[in-house]
């Protein structure tokens, strides 16, 4: 390796599952397939300054502000990697990143961070290597995006994305993620709206990774990661036909059950609160009256994620939003984002 002092720069957005991960094995290795929207707007940008030759240490700013818990993540990530990157600890870094999102919005920063971390590091390797080519390139971000957090190796390409071996997805894999053939998704869900409600910008009471933990013995568990790769098969033909009301259902219940899987958990955690309850009640009864596609979806915390097509009735929706949901939300609190492919 020919290594020298570099200094780099990436960004990535983050997404958000429709089939949720929600379990894993070692390794990152997920308990079932999931499939996600890449975002647009939320993001993080991320420069990596590295200085060849120095004793390995890692050194993290979080829009200017010194962030050394998350220093020592990268740190044990680094190390964790350095099989796949052999150059990795022969230097230092100093990373600084920025989140075009609010920080304690409860938007995944850990799958766009990730995210920008795996494509820099692959840039120094390029650097360094020779050129890589393209395909190549991106499946190997995908994958050392993988090992920091899992969703983040989702969010290095743009449009539908699955990460999981799945049947119905050819060229699905559990290392890194794969883009959902465009040619196999209807236009109506090429130009979606993802509206964040912030319910509870706080830190979470449990983090995913103790979550994911808590599936090794959930009672649940062995039918739920069976139900998620079952899910694949319903959607694969409600993406061809554009079936909106089909992916309504399986999204919401998507949601659904990964706040239900930590309810049976042991011990049992709830991160909705009650507005997240109330804004869920308020979407069904909107649904009820207008027959609207707006719907929901849910991360592992409180906030809401509102999704509806830009399909000619988004005004109504976005109205109805402006007036009747953001009262449930902290300092009427929402991240507008979009996806469109
Ligand atoms: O990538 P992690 O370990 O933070 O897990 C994320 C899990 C969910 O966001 C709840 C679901 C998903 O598939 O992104």
């Amino acid at each position: 390796y020919n290594i020298s002092s570099q200094t780099v720069a990436s960004s990535c957005p983050s997404n958000i599952a429709l089939i949720k991960y929600w379990g894993k094995y070692e390794d990152q290795i997920p308990a079932n397939p999931s499939i996600s929207y890449t975002l647009h707007n939320c993001k993080t940008n991320t420069s990596m300054e590295f200085l060849a030759n120095e004793p390995f240490s890692v050194q993290t700013f979080l829009t200017g502000i010194e962030e050394v818990k998350f220093a020592e993540k990268i740190e044990k990530f680094f190390k964790n990697i350095e099989k796949y990157l052999p150059w990795i600890l022969k230097g230092k870094y100093i990373i600084k990143t920025e989140n075009t999102f609010p920080h304690s919005s409860g938007i995944a920063s850990s799958a766009s961070g990730f995210g920008a971390i795996a494509k820099c590091l692959m840039e120094l390797e390029v650097i360094f290597t020779g050129e890589k080519s393209e395909t190549e390139w991106v499946k190997k971000v995908s994958f050392l995006a993988r090992l920091g957090s899992g969703s983040a190796c989702r969010s290095v390409y743009n449009g539908m994305v699955v990460w999981g071996e799945c049947d119905e997805v050819e060229g699905s894999s559990d290392l890194f993620a794969i883009q959902y053939p465009n040619s196999e998704i209807h236009q109506v869900f090429k130009d979606f709206n993802d509206w964040v409600l912030l319910i509870h910008e706080g830190q979470k009471s449990v983090s995913s990774t103790v979550g994911h933990g808590l599936m090794k013995t959930n009672p649940y568990a062995e039918r739920r990661f069976q139900e998620a790769k079952e899910n694949f098969v319903p959607l694969k033909e409600i993406l061809k036909k554009g079936d909106l009301e089909g992916f309504i259902k399986l999204v919401e219940h998507e949601a659904l059950t990964l706040h239900a899987m930590m309810m049976m958990s042991d011990p049992a955690f709830i991160l909705m609160k009650t507005g997240t309850l109330e804004v869920i009640n308020k979407i069904w009864d909107f649904r009820k009256e207008t027959s609207l596609p707006l719907f929901f979806t849910l991360d592992a915390g409180a906030n809401v994620h509102l999704l509806f097509p830009n399909n000619g009735e988004e005004e109504k929706i976005k109205s109805f939003i402006e007036m009747e949901l953001l009262q449930y939300t902290q300092k009427n609190g929402v991240v507008k984002d979009i996806m469109v492919f």
